[in-house]
C-alpha cells in the first residue's frame, strides 16, 4: 500500500493517507528531539527528526533550524556505516526528509557514553582541564530517567535492578569500543575529533532469538565533534553554551561527512511518498 505523508513539518498532526483516505497516523512517543510513530508494518517505527533541542535536562529549550533534516541524514550515515562493519541497529531505510523507518526494539534503560578527550560533565565531576586526552577512552553508564537527571551508575546497579544482565553489559561494553574506534577514525578522515559521544541500545528479538542492536540517533545533538585542526565546536554544545552559529556547526559536520542536502537542510514541502 502507498501511504502519503501530508505535512511532514507537523508531526502532532501528521496525516497518512492509505489510498486517498484520510486517516491519523497513531503516535507511539514523543520526546525532546523525535516523534515515534506506528511504522507500516508490525515491529517498524517511524523515527521523526524535529528541530526542538533542549540542555541540562530539559531546562533549556530551542529551535535548530534544519536540524532534525541533518540529524536524520547524518544518523543515517553513521547507522549505515556501523551495519557496514557487522554492528547491528535499529536503523531500516531513511523515508524522507525528516523520518527514517526503524526496528521497534525495547530500549535498555541505559545511556552510554564514550569519552576520548576530557570535556562536559566529566571534567566537572573531576576537575579536569577540557581538551586534555584521556589516558584511554572511558565507558559510563548512566540511568536513563529524566525525573532523576540521569545518574551516573556503576553496572552494579544496573545489574541488581534488572535494566540489563551482566552479559548484556559485556556486550553493550564491547560494542561501544568497537563504535569509538570505527567512528574516531569515520570522523578523523573528515577532519573532525570525536571528543565523546552518547549511545543506546534495545533488545531486538527475531523468533526466540534476542540481540543487542544501536538505537536512538547519532549526531551532533549526542556526539562533541571539534574542528581537528582549530578545535571549533561543531555540535550541540554550541546551543548548550549560547554560542553563535549553532545551525552552520551541524550543516558542517552534514558537509564534512559527504550528506549534506544539495537543497540545504530545508524541509520538504507538499506531499511525500514515504511508501
Ligand atoms: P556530558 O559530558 O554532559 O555527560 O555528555 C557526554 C556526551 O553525551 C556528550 O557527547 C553529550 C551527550 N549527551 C547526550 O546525548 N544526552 C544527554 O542528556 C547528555 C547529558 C549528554
Ligand atoms: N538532552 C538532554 C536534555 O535536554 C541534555 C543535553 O543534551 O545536554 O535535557
Amino acid at each position: 500500500m502507498r501511504y502519503v505523508l501530508a505535512a511532514p513539518e507537523l508531526p502532532a498532526t501528521a496525516l497518512v493517507i492509505p489510498e486517498n483516505r484520510m486517516a491519523r497516523r497513531r503516535r507511539i512517543y514523543e520526546g525532546k528531539a523525535k516523534v515515534l510513530f506506528e511504522g507500516p508494518e508490525p515491529g517498524t517505527l517511524v523515527q521523526y527528526f524535529k528541530d526542538d533541542a533542549t540542555a541540562f535536562n530539559n531546562s533549556k529549550h530551542g529551535i535548530i533550524t534544519g536540524k532534525g533534516v541533518l540529524n536524520n541524514r547524518i544518523s543515517e550515515f553513521l547507522m549505515m556505516k556501523l551495519a557496514e562493519i557487522g554492528i547491528p541497529t535499529h536503523f531500516v531505510r531513511r523515508l524522507n526528509m525528516r523520518e527514517q523507518l526503524i526496528r521497534e526494539v525495547e530500549i535498555i534503560p541505559i545511556e552510554v557514553m564514550v569519552r576520548n578527550v576530557a570535556a562536559g560533565s566529566l571534567c566537572e565531576r573531576l576537575a579536569l582541564t577540557e581538551g586534555q586526552p584521556l589516558p584511554r577512552s572511558i565507558v559510563e553508564f548512566y540511568y536513563k530517567s529524566d525525573e532523576l537527571g540521569n545518574p551516573l551508575i556503576a553496572e552494579e546497579h544496573a545489574t541488581a535492578f534488572g535494566w540489563a544482565s551482566p552479559q548484556e553489559l559485556d556486550e553493550i561494553m564491547h560494542m561501544s569500543l568497537r563504535i569509538n574506534d570505527f567512528m574516531t577514525g569515520l570522523f578523523i578522515s573528515a577532519g573532525i575529533r570525536l571528543v565523546d559521544f552518547k549511545l543506546e541500545f534495545g533488545r531486538l528479538w527475531d523468533n526466540d532469538e534476542m540481540r543487542i542492536v544501536v538505537a536512538d540517533e547519532i549526531s551532533p545533538d549526542n556526539c562533541r565533534l571539534w574542528d581537528s585542526k582549530t578545535n571549533e565546536k561543531m555540535d550541540k554544545d554550541r546551543f548548550r553554551g549560547d554560542m553563535d552559529k549553532i545551525e552552520e556547526g551541524y550543516q558542517e559536520v552534514a558537509r564534512r561527512l559527504g550528506v549534506l542536502p544539495e537543497s540545504g537542510p530545508s524541509d520538504v514541502t507538499g506531499a511525500t511518498a514515504i511508501q
